[in-house]
């Protein structure tokens, strides 16, 4: 959440800046700033809303060659252009972006600066306040910056100018993510390093509580403790036209196409030369030698999580737990005496998530994440990473990246199996490429999702997704896309509960999507369907091939029984993508929500 950049070299730094605060404005969305620095001192310009507003704050005439900026998700004070970043230092000496949250803000703000009234709302602010007196006291500007950070609680990123010394940008970081690119005779600094594929692809990583001071030529990495790192830059493996809308109205609808190349790529990727499914040793050895694994995740992400254990459990037979991120550690469960923990996390930066890792693997336990970053936070503190190659999601509502992520558990839940000398009458090779390929039928009938979403859900406010067994996960995933992004309030149900309590809130016209793709509970969920109808809903049936009846809305043709999520979702994510149109909703940047979640 939130999104920094930085720039130092010999070009005007505006437009870099703005460019890369437009790439991550996924992160947040709520205000935005940038502060150029020149030899007549910083110039900070903010605006509450997106980029767009925020460029038509910023002055064309000011230009300089070192600058930083910042796009919001607020935690601490409402959006506003005073909450905004950057923020200034008392005598405006310093100017500071951050992205996280500091615990322990109002402690620091009593014990060493009291006596100063603070101008924003935020925790941030009292940074940037406690760098200018510690310089006071120091008188070394790098001593200053450590000693602030090092009294930090809770998770940051930042980027520091100091007025007196145009020629160096600070940067920070604890659990909140933030990487240096490394150019010829420029440097520059991002939150995710598609902001500045326009400058660079070699980017170096921080870790956490190091301080980096960049210059135009140089990157010196330092714990806080000032000791030197050496550490050489990767090759970001992204490509600037991945990031790009091209033709496509809207990311989301981009990404909803790709799904069928991203099930063909994760084909590839897993696929041994004699077609079998390539996984690597370690994780292989890591699963087959757990007696319990314990899935981690929020969101979509442990919808897809939900999916994952049915697949590990019907194939490998081994015990799976699933649980919210947010929740694990408040209400532990007694653990086996050899689980496995796998966090899925499409950024691998989610806060909650990371949390668990921290502690779980404190206790000893072997740790696996799956995720669509591989250098994230979560894939370098797992023992194992398996990459889910869907390419960037930058849609806020996740689609491409839960697909995959199931796939990915498909193939993890098949090689356990081989692994363990179960017999299989599956190859999830060749499944998931029917699996695509219905995708692609799915995909070229958007007019049919168009419609429904019209018929059902122009008017309303309020709907219900309704479904057994498998298909009870996919609603939870159905009725999520539809709130997060069309704002209509919208609840998944096992098609058995809804009449112990929630049946009351149906009534004439009531839209209820029932979805029936699993042949062992059609009649069940037929007779749910009966249920709410009597009562006066407006049902949208979404069936599948063999298992479909004369007044269905919608008919999916078949794939794997154990594979159906894979394509019974995209139905469910056209819906509320047409639904959040007709509406006018900003498709892509729901309002109060962020991609990446990197706050607890
Ligand atoms: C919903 C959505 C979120 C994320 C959740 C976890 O469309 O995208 O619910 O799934 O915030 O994020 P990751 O997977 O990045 O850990």
């Amino acid at each position: 959440m939130c999104g920094i950049v930085g720039y130092i070299g010999s070009k005007d730094a505006k437009e870099v800046l703005l460019r890369g605060l437009e790439k991550l404005e996924y992160r947040g969305y709520d205000s935005a700033g940038i502060a150029i620095v020149n030899k007549d001192g910083v110039h900070v310009f903010k605006e509450k809303g997106r980029i767009a507003a925020l460029r038509n704050v910023v002055d064309t005439a000011v230009s300089g060659t070192a600058g930083i900026g910042h796009t919001r998700w607020a935690t601490h004070g409402v959006p506003s252009r005073v909450n905004a970043h950057p923020h200034q230092s008392e005598t405006e000496r310093f100017t500071l972006v951050h992205n996280g949250v500091i615990e322990n803000y109002e402690k620091l703000k009593r014990e060493y600066l009291a006596d100063i009234e603070l101008t924003s709302d935020t925790d941030t602010e009292i940074i940037v306040q406690l760098v200018e007196r510690f310089a006071r006291e120091e008188k070394d500007v790098e001593a200053a910056i450590s000693k602030t950070l090092s009294l930090l609680k809770g998770s940051y990123a930042t980027a520091i100018l100091d007025k007196q010394d145009s020629s160096k940008v600070y940067v920070g970081k604890n659990k909140s993510p933030l990487l240096i690119g490394v150019g010829d005779g420029v440097n520059v600094i991002a939150s995710d390093a598609m902001a500045m594929l326009q400058v660079t692809n070699q980017f170096l990583e921080i870790m956490d509580e190091e301080l980096v001071i960049v210059t135009r030529d140089n990157v010196t990495v330092k714990t806080l403790e000032g000791t030197v790192v050496e550490r050489d830059p990767f090759t970001a493996e992204l490509d600037e036209s991945d990031i790009e809308k091209g033709t496509y109205p809207h990311f989301m609808l981009k990404e909803i196409d790709e799904q069928p190349f991203v099930m063909r790529n994760i084909i590839q990727k897993y696929q041994n030369e004699d077609g079998s499914v390539r996984l690597e040793e370690d994780i292989r050895q890591a699963m087959t030698s757990s007696d319990r694994i314990y899935i981690i995740a929020a969101g979509t992400s442990y919808h897809a999580g939900l999916v994952g254990k049915q697949l590990i459990e019907k194939l490998t037979n081994c015990p799976v737990e699933v649980h919210i991120a947010s929740e694990f550690l408040y209400n532990m469960p007694v653990l086996s005496k050899n689980p496995l923990f796998v966090f899925i996390s499409q950024s691998g930066e989610t806060a909650d998530l990371r949390g668990v890792l921290v502690e779980v693997k404190k206790l000893g336990y072997k740790t696996l994440t799956v995720t669509n970053v591989p250098g994230s936070t979560l894939s370098r503190e797992a023992d194992f990473t398996l990459h889910t190659y869907a390419g960037p999601e930058i849609a806020v509502a996740s689609t491409k990246a839960y697909t995959a992520q199931m796939a990915v558990f498909t193939l993890l839940a098949v090689d356990t199996a081989k692994a363990k000398g179960i017999e299989l009458d599956f190859d999830p090779l060749q499944e998931l490429g029917i699996v695509a390929s219905v995708m692609e039928t799915l995909c070229d009938q958007k007019e049919s999702f168009e419609q429904i979403a019209r018929d059902f859900l122009s008017v309303t406010r309020n709907c219900f997704f309704i479904g057994r067994a498998t298909d009870y996960y996919v609603c939870l995933e159905g009725s999520l896309k539809l709130k997060e992004i069309s704002y209509i309030q919208a609840e998944g149900f096992a098609g058995g509960e809804l009449k112990h309590g929630t049946i009351a809130l149906i009534e004439d016209g009531t839209p209820v999507v029932a979805l029936a793709t699993q042949d062992h509970v059609n009649l069940s969920i037929r007779g749910n369907v009966k249920e709410v109808v009597a009562r006066g809903a407006a049902p949208c049936i979404i069936s599948m091939e063999g298992m479909e009846e004369k007044d269905d809305t919608f008919v999916i043709p078949t794939v794997h029984k154990l594979l159906t999520p894979l394509v019974s979702v995209i139905p469910m994510q056209l819906i509320a993508y047409y639904a959040a149109l007709h509406r006018d909703c900003d498709v892509d940047k729901p309002r109060n929500l962020a991609k990446s979640v990197t706050v607890e």
